[in-house]
């Protein structure tokens, strides 16, 4: 029997490239794995209007962790237009099974390291080596949301909130839109437990927490109240709080300051976007969705259907995310050669993708990574 049991989600479009990819890289490192296949993506909805079938879901309950590679998502007219006739008009909804997945097994951390590897041109500086933990469950992607507000709402905000409400008194309900924040204290704590624990694994000086309490002083508030706490039980890694604008700008001018980023959903998709293109973009983005029992690594880029079929975009960033997944098995070993095995091929320069501004299918990009692992 093989040592782990790996979901393997391909998805849609060039999900199916990196994918195959990153098989190519795993085998040569003899990664002892037997992988099960998990339906996901556009096909399913077309044909079950479901993306995400709960055979899939029982699946990767029973996994040791997976991986996936991209999904196709549409706007809702044009999703319900290519349903099957005999599902057409059924009121069937497309929700994004990425944003199922996490709701459904709790995948609360999203993890987005953004490193520099020497050699690749798309770096921003060579020395940089930043990680992103963000809530994923909470926070302004709940799906809280009002449009009109409904007059209870209103009279209730009234109540509490006499003097901003007061602001918005000849403004009909219909003509106003309220998205509710949400942060629980467990929500704060455990993200931001998470981040300090990854700090002391990997040698990290630093936690930042990056919100802005000054101004969104009850949910920001919480989240770096508790981070203060959690911090005491790290006396070797310092917590340093920055607002959300200002670590923006920080990141521009001094990103070698930084180690692990600490922040809620919105806040933390925004500021790792900034990351990953810090060290090179898509094509190396990689990242890994956590919960207490189910762990699903991923790329942060989508199913990129111009380049579909054509064997030419990046598999680094699934191939990191691989590489977390090793981490996240306690495979420090393996994980570690894989790193080094991108690391030298990017060093290197002959094999370069072309958003590296080379020539190099996916295919290659992955022979050589695999021909150093
Ligand atoms: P995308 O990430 O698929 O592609 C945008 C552009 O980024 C591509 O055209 C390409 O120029 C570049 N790119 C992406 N991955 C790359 C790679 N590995 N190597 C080199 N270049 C790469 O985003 P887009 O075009 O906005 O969305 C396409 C589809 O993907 C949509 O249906 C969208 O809903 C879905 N999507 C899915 C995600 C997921 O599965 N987690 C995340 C983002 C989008
Ligand atoms: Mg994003």
């Amino acid at each position: 029997m093989a040592k782990y049991k790996i979901g393997w989600m391909p998805g849609d479009g060039i999900g199916v490239d990196v994918m195959d990819a990153t098989r190519t890289v795993l085998d040569k490192l003899g990664f002892d794995a037997e992988y099960i296949h998990g339906d996901i993506g556009w096909e399913f909805w077309r044909t079950e209007a479901n993306p995400l079938p709960d055979r899939t879901i029982a699946m990767l309950k029973t996994m040791d962790a997976s991986l996936f590679g991209a999904i196709t998502s549409k706007p809702k007219e044009e999703a319900e237009a290519e349903l099957i006739p005999e599902l057409m008009g059924t009121g069937k909804i497309y929700r994004s099974p990425i944003v199922r997945l996490r709701q459904e097994f709790n995948l609360r951390t999203n993890l987005r390291p953004c490193k520099a590897y020497p050699g690749n041109p798309l770096n921003y500086r060579d020395d940089l080596d930043l990680v992103v933990f963000r809530q994923n469950t909470e926070g302004l992607y709940m799906g809280l949301e009002y449009h009109p507000l409904p007059q209870d709402v209103r009279n209730k905000l009234i109540d509490t909130h006499p003097s901003q409400m007061a602001r918005l008194s000849d403004i009909a309900n219909e003509d106003i839109a309220i998205s509710a924040r949400v942060f629980t204290r467990k929500g704060c704590r455990e993200i931001v437990q998470d981040a300090f624990e990854y700090a002391e694994k990997f040698g990290y000086k630093s936690v930042t927490v990056v919100e802005k309490p000054n101004v969104i002083r009850e949910t920001s508030g919480l989240m770096v109240r508790e981070a203060r706490k959690v911090a005491k039980d790290y006396p070797g890694i310092e917590l340093w709080e920055t607002n959300i604008d200002a670590m923006c700008m920080w990141l521009v001018k001094n990103p070698q300051n930084y180690g692990v980023l600490v922040a809620s959903n919105m806040f933390g998709d925004i500021v790792s976007d900034l990351c990953a293109q810090l060290v090179g973009g898509l094509g190396f983005a990689c990242s890994g969705n956590i919960g207490d029992e189910v762990a699903v690594f991923e790329p942060s880029h989508g199913s990129a259907p111009k380049y579909v079929g054509m064997n030419k975009v990046n598999p680094v960033a699934m191939i990191l995310s691989a590489k977390m997944m090793l981490d996240y098995l306690g495979e420090k070993d393996m994980g570690e050669r894989l790193e080094k095995a991108v690391a030298d091929v990017i060093a290197e320069g002959k094999v370069r993708t072309y958003d590296m501004g080379g020539t190099s299918t996916t295919t290659e990009m992955a022979e050589a990574i695999a021909a150093r692992c």
